[in-house]
C-alpha cells in the first residue's frame, strides 16, 4: 500500500480550499526569498534577473504605467508590490487572510502607499464593480481556486473593455516523469504538516493530502529517513510507507484534502477564448529571457544595481512579451478584454 492509499484508507480527510490548506499557515509563502521585498536586489544572480524579467512582463504586458491594476493572489506581495512603483494603483486579492496580512506588512516596511490588499472568499464574486481595473496579473494563482473558470470569468467582468489580463501559472507537464508523487513537510512550529501530492497530468488536476502531525518538520524528517537531524528538504516520497505512516499514527492530529484543478495552458487558452476575451495570447516571458540574457552576458558587462538592469531589460521584455510562444510549453499568457 502507498502513502495515498494508506491515507485514504485509515484517515477520512476533510475537504478545504487552498488558503486553508497552505496558505494561511505559512509565514511567508516565498520562505522570504523574494528580492526587493526580502532581500536586496544582487545583480550578480541569475535567479535576481529572472524575477526582474517577471516584474517587468507583468507590467508591459498589461500596459501598467498610470493605471489601476488587480494582482490576483498575491501571497507575499508579488508582483504587486515590485510593480507599484511603476504603476497607479495596485490592488491585492487573496483569499488567505494570513497573506493579505503579510502583504499589507511588506508594503508598509517598504514604504509603499499604492498598493492595498483586499481578503476575498475563496469561491464567489470579486469585491468590485464591474470594468473598474485596467489590467489584472495573477501569478500562478488562478489554478489554485476552487473553479479556476469562474475565476476567469470574474477576472473578465472587473476588466474595462481592451483591459489586459496577463497570466503566470503552474501547468502539471513539468511534472512528467517521476515527479507525480511528492512529499513536502510545512513546519509549524510545534507541529507540522505532511503534504502528499497525487498529480494526475492527463487530467490536469491534482490532489493534495495534508497529514498534521504532532511533531516539528526536522523530527518528522527524522523519523521518516531514520537520520537524526535530517533536513526536512531531504524527505522523498520513498521515506512515507505504510509502515512509516502507521508508526506515526499516534501522531496525527488531523487530515486534509484539497484537490486542485491545474490547466494547461491548451486548456487556459480554450477557456479565455470560451469566456469571451477578444484576443488571447500565449507569449513568451521576461523571466525566461532575463535568465537567458544574464547566462550570455560577460559579468563585467552587466548593470551592477537594480536600476541599471531594469533599464537594460525593460525595452527587450516589451518585445519578448508580445512575441508568441508555443502553447505546449506551458507559457505567459496576455487575455485582452
Ligand atoms: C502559489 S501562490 C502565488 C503567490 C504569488 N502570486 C507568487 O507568485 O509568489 C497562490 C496564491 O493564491 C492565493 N489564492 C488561492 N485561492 C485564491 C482565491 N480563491 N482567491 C484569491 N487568491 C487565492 C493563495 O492564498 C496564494 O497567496
Amino acid at each position: 500500500m502507498d502513502a495515498v492509499q494508506w491515507i485514504k484508507t485509515h484517515l477520512a480527510p476533510s475537504r478545504c480550499t487552498s488558503d486553508k490548506f497552505v496558505y494561511d499557515a505559512m509565514e511567508s509563502q516565498s520562505d522570504f526569498g523574494l528580492p526587493v521585498i526580502y532581500r536586496a536586489f544582487d545583480p550578480g544572480k541569475a535567479w535576481h534577473w529572472d524575477d526582474r524579467g517577471f516584474i517587468l512582463d507583468y507590467l508591459f504586458a498589461v500596459c501598467g504605467q498610470g493605471r489601476r491594476l488587480l494582482d490576483f493572489g498575491p501571497g507575499d506581495g508579488w508582483p504587486s508590490l515590485p510593480v507599484a512603483p511603476f504603476a497607479g494603483e495596485v490592488v491585492g486579492v487573496d483569499a488567505s487572510a494570513r497573506r493579505v496580512e503579510v502583504c499589507a506588512g511588506n508594503a508598509a516596511r517598504m514604504g509603499i502607499s499604492n498598493a492595498s490588499f483586499v481578503h476575498v472568499p475563496a469561491a464567489g464574486p470579486l469585491p468590485f464593480v464591474d470594468e473598474s481595473f485596467d489590467g489584472v496579473i495573477a501569478a500562478s494563482s488562478i489554478e489554485q481556486t476552487p473553479d479556476p473558470k469562474e475565476t476567469l470569468r470574474e477576472i473578465r467582468r472587473v476588466l474595462r473593455p481592451g483591459g489586459r489580463l496577463r497570466m503566470g501559472y503552474e501547468g502539471l507537464g513539468c511534472y512528467r516523469g517521476g515527479k507525480e508523487r511528492e512529499v513536502w513537510l510545512l513546519d509549524m512550529g510545534e507541529s507540522c504538516r505532511m503534504i502528499v501530492y497525487d498529480r494526475h497530468i492527463e487530467d490536469e488536476c491534482a490532489d493534495q493530502y495534508g497529514l498534521d502531525l504532532a511533531m516539528s518538520a526536522r523530527e518528522l524528517a527524522s523519523s521518516l529517513t531514520g537520520q537524526a537531524g535530517a533536513n526536512p528538504r531531504l524527505v522523498r516520497i520513498e521515506h512515507v510507507t505504510a509502515d512509516a505512516l502507521d508508526a506515526l499514527r499516534p501522531e496525527i492530529l488531523g487530515a486534509w484534502v484539497c484537490t486542485l484543478s491545474h490547466p494547461s495552458g491548451a486548456t487556459y487558452v480554450k477557456w479565455l477564448r470560451e469566456i469571451g476575451f477578444s484576443d488571447v495570447r500565449p507569449t513568451h516571458g521576461g523571466g525566461p529571457f532575463a535568465r537567458e540574457l544574464f547566462s550570455q552576458m560577460l559579468p563585467e558587462r552587466r548593470p551592477a544595481s537594480l536600476e541599471g538592469v531594469t533599464e537594460l531589460l525593460s525595452p527587450l521584455v516589451r518585445v519578448v512579451v508580445e512575441m508568441p510562444a508555443p502553447v505546449e510549453i506551458d507559457p505567459m499568457i496576455t487575455a485582452v478584454k
